[in-house]
């Protein structure tokens, strides 16, 4: 600051006394001055203003008495104008009181006019100057611990829903494992205690009930594993070409022969171009038997699953749709979240992952996913995914 010039606007209406100051900050020693004179305070907002908040002035020095502005009604909106200069006010003898109100609604400094001389005038900007930065600092300093506050705040929320879903997310896996635990516990006890006097049958149906069991838990686990996997970003798309039309008419042989005894008519159609594109087989295969299954099994014995595939410009569109028991309006949005199964399932059986899978799968082949459903009427899921070329 010593060597730099410092820019002050001048605010006075009296050219005496203005002509006055410029001449005490002349004969300054210690800095040169660089002042700019206005009469009026609508040409001083205009000044600032044209300084596109570039603040190029040091201080401003207001006289508080102005043909345009009377009093401290100017401070506001010089205030407003150029927030981070420093304002000194200049008050006649008999003002001191408003001068001191002055101060305390934001100017630095004020200066009787009768007592200025340059030392005291120079003083008082620098004092004025020094003083704004400081505060500026503050205020700068402030408003970065206000922004981590707010930053920490969020994290903290997030890392407490994080827990409550984390600990919601174990016990129900719990409660899902202890089912088919029980029935194992169950079945190996009837065969270790009554081995002898079961029918070949029997034993057989216990046998298969433990296998089937064991079957689940071990689905289940993949199924959490795969979504742990994907929580943790290590879900990967390994794209291979692959001839979409046959993988889609495999999955729905392979659905058929899970059909068991449920009588469902299941048609495959397809539309449109097919290019050579890329895909992940494991990814498509999460996606599309998920969407399969829960089309079969929300479905009443009879009913129609349509599997279309579309080829489109940019994009393939799959769309599965049933006439099932449909999915309540209330539940659709939350079904894509672990564990969420509609209240209309009633006993039909099922964990609410399949859904939470195939939402991470479509995430991370890039596409989206729809649902449109009534209940009892049907459901439809569309899954568009961008066409991957090599
Ligand atoms: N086609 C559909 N028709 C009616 N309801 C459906 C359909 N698909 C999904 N739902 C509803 O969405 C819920 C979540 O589906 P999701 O596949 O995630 O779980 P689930 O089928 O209950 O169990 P699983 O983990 O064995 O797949 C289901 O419980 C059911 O309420
Ligand atoms: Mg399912």
């Amino acid at each position: 600051m010593a060597t730099d010039s410092v820019k002050i606007l001048l605010i006075e209406d009296n050219l005496a006394e203005a002509r006055l100051l410029q001449e005490f900050l002349k004969q300054a020693q210690s800095q040169d001055f660089i002042v700019v004179h206005v009469q009026r305070l609508q040409n001083a907002l205009q000044e600032l203003t044209q300084d596109h908040g570039l603040y190029s002035y040091n201080a401003i020095l207001l006289d508080l008495t102005l043909p345009d502005s009377e009093g401290l009604s100017s401070l506001p909106k010089l205030i407003d104008s150029a927030p981070s200069v420093p304002i000194v006010v200049l008050t006649n003898t008999n003002d001191e009181a408003l001068a001191i109100e002055a101060v305390r609604q934001g100017a630095q400094d004020y200066l009787v006019k009768r007592q200025v001389n340059v030392d005291v005038l120079v003083r008082s900007l620098h004092y004025a100057i020094a003083r704004k930065q400081v505060l500026e600092s503050l205020r700068t300093t402030n408003k970065t611990l206000e922004t981590r506050v707010e930053e920490r705040t969020a994290e903290l929320v997030k890392a407490k829903e994080i827990n409550q879903f984390k600990s919601e997310f174990v016990s129900m896996i719990s409660h899902d494992i202890r089912n088919p635990l029980n029935t194992i516990l169950l079945a190996a006890g009837l065969l270790q205690d009554s081995g002898d006097k079961l029918t070949k049958e029997k034993k057989s149906s216990h046998f298969q009930m433990i296998r089937s069991a064991i079957k689940n838990m071990a689905q289940l686990l993949d199924e959490v594993s795969l979504i742990g996997q994907a929580d943790s970003g290590k879900l990967q798309c390994e794209l291979i070409s692959l001839d979409l039309q046959s993988f889609c008419r495999q999955l729905i042989d392979e659905a058929q022969l899970n059909l068991k005894d449920k009588q469902i008519n299941l048609v495959f159609t397809s539309v449109g171009e097919f290019r050579n594109a890329l895909w992940d087989e494991s990814l498509l295969r999460h996606i599309l038997g998920n969407l399969l299954t829960n089309a079969i099994k929300y479905s009443q014995p009879g009913g129609t699953v349509k599997f279309e595939l579309i080829g489109q410009e940019q994009a393939i569109a799959f769309r599965i749709a049933d006439e099932g028991i449909g999915i309540p309006a209330a539940d659709q949005q939350r079904l894509f979240q672990p564990f969420q199964r509609a209240e209309n399932v009633g006993s039909i059986p099922g964990t609410g992952l399949g859904l939470a899978i195939v939402k991470k799968c479509v995430d991370a082949h890039g596409g989206e996913i729809f649902v449109n459903s009534q209940v009892g009427v049907g459901t439809t899921f569309t899954v568009i995914l961008p066409l991957l070329e090599l």
